[in-house]
């Protein structure tokens, strides 16, 4: 299991994006998570492709991309080469997940899926589940930071982990929502190798936002 945290900017400062990245420089197993919202598969909308292009040119850090927009493909290749970590696109929105992760397979090192609270496991073929590198299971509704955790994700982190185990699958479980040291211990002991968490890191003050890391890991 990887025990990676994922800072989401949705929270940051926006008005001082690159100075809030700066602080989790040199950190290891830490990812930034940048929430691409569309105003359509979501209500909000947050930034797009020119600003993560000028995030992807000032930082180290690997770069994760979330995207809650109804037409992925458009972002998948307008962002090909910004040398992004890993991309995650809604298997609510794509007909065609394997084609799609097929034909960008070679320009992101990881290609993520996630699904809604409300969108069953049963959605993610088996031949998706043998492609794919990560399994974003939203742990609140997609769309806005600061909401709390819906406990009923634990139960299908558990059945990815069962299906992992049982055929040898290679993805890296991830959970994005209302996450923060009250509930960080049980998420990981469920088998989650990769914490997203907005609010609990940014609402505290920049010179704590390790400790926040720290404390969830
Ligand atoms: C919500 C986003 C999350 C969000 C999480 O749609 O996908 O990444 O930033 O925020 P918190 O950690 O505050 O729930
Ligand atoms: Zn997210």
């Amino acid at each position: 299991m990887n025990n990676i945290v994922s800072p989401s900017i949705l929270s940051c400062d926006f008005l001082n994006i690159e100075k809030e990245i700066s602080h989790f420089e040199g950190q290891e197993n830490l990812w930034i998570h940048l929430d691409i919202m569309d105003g359509h598969f979501v209500p909000n909308l947050t930034f797009g492709i020119p600003i993560i292009k000028q995030i992807s040119a000032k930082t180290g850090l690997p770069l994760d991309a979330h995207l809650m927009v109804e037409n992925p493909e458009f972002h998948m290749e307008e962002m090909k080469d910004f040398g992004l970590h890993n991309i995650t696109f809604h298997i609510e929105t794509v007909k065609e997940p394997i084609a799609l992760l097929d034909k960008y397979r070679d320009h992101y090192q990881s290609i993520g899926v996630s699904v809604k609270p409300n969108t069953p496991l049963s959605t993610l073929s088996h031949e998706l589940l043998t492609k794919l590198d990560l399994i974003l299971v939203m742990s609140v509704e997609p769309g806005f930071g600061g909401q709390s955790f819906i406990e009923s994700s634990l139960d299908k982190v558990k059945e990815l982990i069962r299906l992992k185990e049982e055929k040898g699958y290679h993805y890296q479980i991830q959970i994005d929502g209302g996450i923060s040291d009250k509930n960080s211990e049980k998420v990981r002991k469920a088998g989650v190798d990769n914490l997203v968490a907005g609010s609990y890191i940014f609402k505290a003050e920049p010179s704590e936002y390790l400790t926040k890391v720290a404390s969830i890991r």
